[in-house]
């Protein structure tokens, strides 16, 4: 979810206006795709790298998430979404994650779309966490070296147990990865619209939705008939 500084720099805004007005868009779409039936929804909201940013900003962007979190517990449920988050818990305030915690405990039973929210991720620390927890369990003696797979690699992400994106949508033009997911969407589909975040509105993801259907997924493959040589 990116450009919402310039959506409201353009709008002579405080950068937290284009914030506010992007959880807006949050809000609009996962609803949207609770209503399509899709099966899994990542949000990127904030990556280990986003601490760079100025001290006010960061702290206006823990109050949305709280606030986030806190109002929009009575939807998830009413959507019948099963919420989760990813990422390092440090620098989230006590606060933040107790909040979090509750959402996540309430959901656990929800059979409906997984709503999973970015936080403080960057998607190398994950990977070191994971190689980190690997080799712990190989010097335990829990997992021998010769058996490491990548399902092992899978099972120790933060996203075990999840499906791998089939399509990642970024805004506001970026035709760049930015620490997300590396793994995961190894044979994910690429969509960039130069619309920023807090214009992103249900007919945009259906275009996306409706590009993706249309693209050939060979995943290294073919898709002609194999011939015998
Ligand atoms: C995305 O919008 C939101 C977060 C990273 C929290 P930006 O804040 O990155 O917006 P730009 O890139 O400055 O326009
Ligand atoms: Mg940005």
């Amino acid at each position: 979810m990116d450009g919402n500084g310039r959506w409201a720099q353009g709008k002579g805004l405080p950068r937290i206006e284009g914030h506010r007005r992007g959880v807006t868009s949050v809000r609009k779409i996962v609803e949207e795709c609770t209503r399509l039936g899709i099966g899994q929804l990542t949000l990127y909201c904030l990556s280990s790298e986003n601490w760079k940013r100025p001290k006010h900003e960061l702290s206006m962007l823990m109050t949305l998430l709280e606030q986030f979190v806190i109002e929009e517990r009575a939807e998830i449920m009413r959507q019948n979404i099963r919420f989760s988050t990813i990422g390092r818990r440090d620098g989230l305030t006590d606060s933040v994650l107790a909040e979090i915690q509750k959402t996540i405990d309430l959901s656990s039973s929800n059979d409906g779309m997984k709503l999973c929210l970015a936080l403080n991720y960057g998607s190398r620390g994950e990977i070191v966490d994971a190689v980190k927890q690997i080799a712990a369990d190989a010097q335990a003696g829990k997992i021998a070296v010769e058996d490491i797979s990548e399902a092992t690699i899978d099972e120790h992400l933060y996203t075990a147990g999840s499906d791998d994106p089939d399509l990642v949508i970024r805004t506001a033009g970026e035709m760049r990865v930015s620490n997300f997911l590396l793994w995961q969407i190894s044979y994910a589909e690429f969509w960039v619209t130069q619309k920023c975040w807090p214009d992103f509105r249900e007919p945009d993801l259906h275009t996306a939705i409706r590009d993706f259907a249309s693209r050939d997924r060979r995943y290294g493959g073919l898709n002609e008939p194999t011939t015998s040589p």
